[in-house]
């Protein structure tokens, strides 16, 4: 841990001058405050400038990423290093999405593209039902909705429940010879997955006939022997290692789903998008990096600041399922308080993440953002193309968001000088601007996202990549189950 540094203690008595200071006074030098608190890459922008932080705040924050060996780490992690200490495993999700891929990675691309191109020629396949959960389910989830409305190919329905509501909902749609079923599960333990597909399987053989199931079912797993005992053919297991974590997956060949349902070319723009910023937050050094920006900001608001939460919101209907996906990324790989030798960490860590795409949000918890006495840090994204023709609406649409961070910042002053009806403002929020959703925006925002993870993972001394917690939910409800029976 850290806590004990100069830079540590420096910026906690930093913390006391800028938890009263004001963001508009920030302001002042806008050239300067751009310079330090904007950045873009790929023509992807993260503006900062409402930062409840100063330059000082900055360089303290940059000195404790130094100290921290932020950069090493992150260069371990990219070289392979076993990073994932308590189960002694790399961590190498950068590595699906890398110029020129390793042969396993490679040979799982390839195995991809040969079977949606013989999906889509022979066109016999019409819907396509992704039956996983938490990481095997809300990457896949999230790209397809944000993508289908330009790209889509086919239909693709997302399982995850054990709820049977939720799988019902679904076959109750589908024409058995016209289905694939998609059994996706890293492990090919977890019991909501298994069920479901057992469900599914079930339904299959009483529509279709049990010679059927080889054809319509297929596997993506790291455990090859549990996928061929549930009865998948050999060639339809679609396999990736074990040094790509649960919710880091999207990249693997957990996203079959979205070369199926959407293109393989578009699968290969989302992994650009990502590449490029893999390049940025390897190459940019520590003041221009952006998931290195973002990391320090959130750092600052929950440890120094005490503010328990973030707020995600996406100012485009497309990104609906995004703050869905950010919960499972970043609280599961920083909702911790055990540092990475094992020991109680004694401040806070991993925010709360909620939000909803805007506006619909500002009708419903924006007000706690606006006068609430726990402060929020807001993340605003906003497109500057739309997919639709109303331009009109997505000039609202924008206007709205630019609104609300603004409100957040400066608040409502009455007559006398004082915070109208206790409208303080000073709320810190970023804005992250993307050209277009576009496959390859997509792929760069959700990299950002999973490295500003990592860097604050590396500052609270986590280690981001592993779940215990979840884990052991997962083994009570098996012997719970166990003793039922
Ligand atoms: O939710 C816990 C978890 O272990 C996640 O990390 C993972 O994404 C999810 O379960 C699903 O696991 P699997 O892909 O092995 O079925």
């Amino acid at each position: 841990m850290f806590n004990n540094t100069v830079t540590w203690h420096s910026l906690k008595s930093h913390a006391e001058k800028i938890r009263y200071a004001s963001i508009a006074s920030f302001l002042a030098n806008e050239q300067e405050r751009q310079e330090h608190f904007c950045i873009c890459d790929n023509r992807l922008t993260l503006d900062a400038t409402y930062a409840l932080a100063d330059q000082r705040t900055l360089d303290l924050l940059l000195q404790l990423a130094r100290d921290t060996r932020l950069e090493e780490m992150r260069d371990k992690m990219f070289s392979g290093e076993a990073i994932n200490i308590t189960e002694n495993r790399a961590v190498l999700h950068t590595a699906l999405r890398a110029k020129n891929p390793r042969p396993k990675v490679k040979k799982s691309l390839e195995a991809m593209c040969k079977f949606t191109q013989k999906i889509h020629n022979e066109d016999k396949i019409k819907t396509i039902v992704n039956i996983g959960i938490g990481g095997s389910d809300l990457g896949p989830r999230m790209v397809y909705h944000a993508l289908k409305d330009t790209h889509k190919k086919l239909d693709v329905h997302y399982v995850a429940n054990i709820d049977g509501h939720d799988l019902h909902s679904v076959l109750q749609h589908c024409k058995a010879e016209e289905t694939l079923f998609i059994i996706a599960s890293k492990t090919f333990t977890t019991i909501e997955t298994l069920t479901n597909a057992q469900t599914a399987k079930n339904w299959f053989v009483k529509e279709a006939g049990k010679d059927k199931i080889a054809e319509h079912f297929v596997a993506l797993s790291t455990n090859f022997e549990e996928a061929k005992t549930f009865g998948i053919a050999e060639d339809h297991i679609f396999p990736f290692e074990d040094w790509v974590g649960g919710r880091f997956s999207l990249w693997s060949s957990i996203g079959l789903s979205l070369c199926l349902g959407l293109g393989f070319d578009i699968f290969e723009e989302l992994l650009s998008g990502a590449r490029s910023m893999d390049e940025h937050f390897s190459n940019a050094p520590l003041e221009q990096n952006m998931p290195v920006l973002m990391g320090l900001l959130g750092f600052w608001y929950r440890t120094f600041l005490d503010m328990p939460a973030l707020a995600c919101l996406p100012y485009d209907q497309r990104l609906e399922l995004l703050p869905a996906w950010l919960q499972q990324l970043d609280m599961e790989s920083n909702g911790k308080a055990v540092s990475r030798d094992g020991n109680t960490i004694p401040y806070p860590t991993g925010p709360i993440i909620f939000g909803q795409p805007g506006t619909n949000g500002q009708h419903a918890f924006y007000q706690h953002l606006h006068q609430s006495s726990t402060i929020t840090p807001c993340e605003f994204i906003g497109i500057e193309t739309p997919g639709h023709p109303y331009k009109d609406q997505h000039k609202i649409l924008l206007a709205n968001l630019k609104a609300q961070a603004q409100a957040l910042m400066e608040g409502k002053t009455a007559p006398d000088g004082q915070p109208y009806r206790g409208f303080s403002g000073n709320r810190p929020s970023l804005t992250l601007i993307l050209p277009s959703l576009s496959p390859y925006h997509l792929g760069q925002l959700l990299a950002l996202y999973e490295h500003k993870v990592f860097v604050q993972g590396i500052l609270w001394d986590i280690n981001s990549f592993d779940q215990w917690g979840v884990e052991l939910g997962k083994a009570l409800a098996k012997e719970i189950l166990r003793q039922d029976k």
